[in-house]
């Protein structure tokens, strides 16, 4: 099965993924979850990474791409993933297609989840991350002990492009690059929308009925 996760910066791609990779057993492939491993780690990549990152920036398409071909072609990826923040651009959709085509594989779901951009701001400024890849807010969803993540025990932390000027470009770039994806999937008969408001465990059980 293959499922794409579509959606505003902070709408839950990330906690929706995690759940789903578990529930069906098929692995989580972030982007941007790449991309700051690599910053991480200091690596070339990381490094060409980071200058769009940090500024909210989407990472140029070629980058993009040859990164998510690579980990597609991986033998764990054979059941199918969740793309979760790929594609971002028509350009990259269009080399998904390639790309699966390649491998004999087709996208089943693509869900767009749906939030407030209102929601978007209150979720980002209280996000808290750990390295394990586990995700907190420090409302909606805190650590037991404050600070320390509840699966690994390390401390948690705020993500770099967490600053409130980032997310403000963040979000420019997703309403221009990426919100034309949902007409893009909508005209293949994909795109199913997602109320992202409740809580992350109803926006799951929503998904998993649609699914
Ligand atoms: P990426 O890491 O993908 O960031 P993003 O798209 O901005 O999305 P986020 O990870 O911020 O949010 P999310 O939707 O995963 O929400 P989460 O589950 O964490 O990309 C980062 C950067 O990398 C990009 O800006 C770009 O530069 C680059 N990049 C990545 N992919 C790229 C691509 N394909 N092309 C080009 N560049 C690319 O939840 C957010 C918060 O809300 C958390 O605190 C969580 O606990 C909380 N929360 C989640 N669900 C709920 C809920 N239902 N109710 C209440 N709180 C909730
Ligand atoms: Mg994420």
């Amino acid at each position: 099965m293959i499922i794409i996760l579509l959606g505003a910066p902070g709408s839950g791609k990330g906690t929706q993924a995690k759940m789903l990779s578990s529930k069906f057993n098929i692995p989580h492939i972030s982007t941007g979850d790449i991309f700051r491993r690599n910053i991480k780690e200091n690596t070339l990549l990381g490094k060409k990474a980071k200058m769009y990152i940090d500024k909210g920036q989407l990472v140029p398409d070629e980058v993009t791409c040859e990164i998510v071909d690579d980990r597609i072609n991986m033998d764990d990826c054979r059941n199918g993933f969740i793309l979760d923040g790929f594609p971002r651009t028509i350009f990259q959709a269009n080399e998904l297609e390639n790309m699966l085509q390649k491998l004999q594989l087709e996208i089943n779901y693509v869900l767009n989840i749906v939030v407030t951009n209102q929601s978007v701001i209150t979720r980002i400024s209280g996000r808290r991350m750990c390295n394990c890849g586990q995700i907190y807010h420090i409302d909606r969803n805190p650590t037991k002990i404050d600070g320390i993540c509840d699966v690994c025990g390390e401390a948690t932390y705020i993500r770099d492009d967490d600053q409130p000027k980032t997310i403000k470009t963040r979000l420019q770039a997703y309403h221009q690059a990426t919100k034309p994806l949902e007409d893009y999937y909508l005209k293949k008969g994909l795109l199913i929308n997602i109320d992202g408001e409740p809580a992350p465990k109803e926006v799951f059980n929503e998904v998993v009925t649609v699914i």
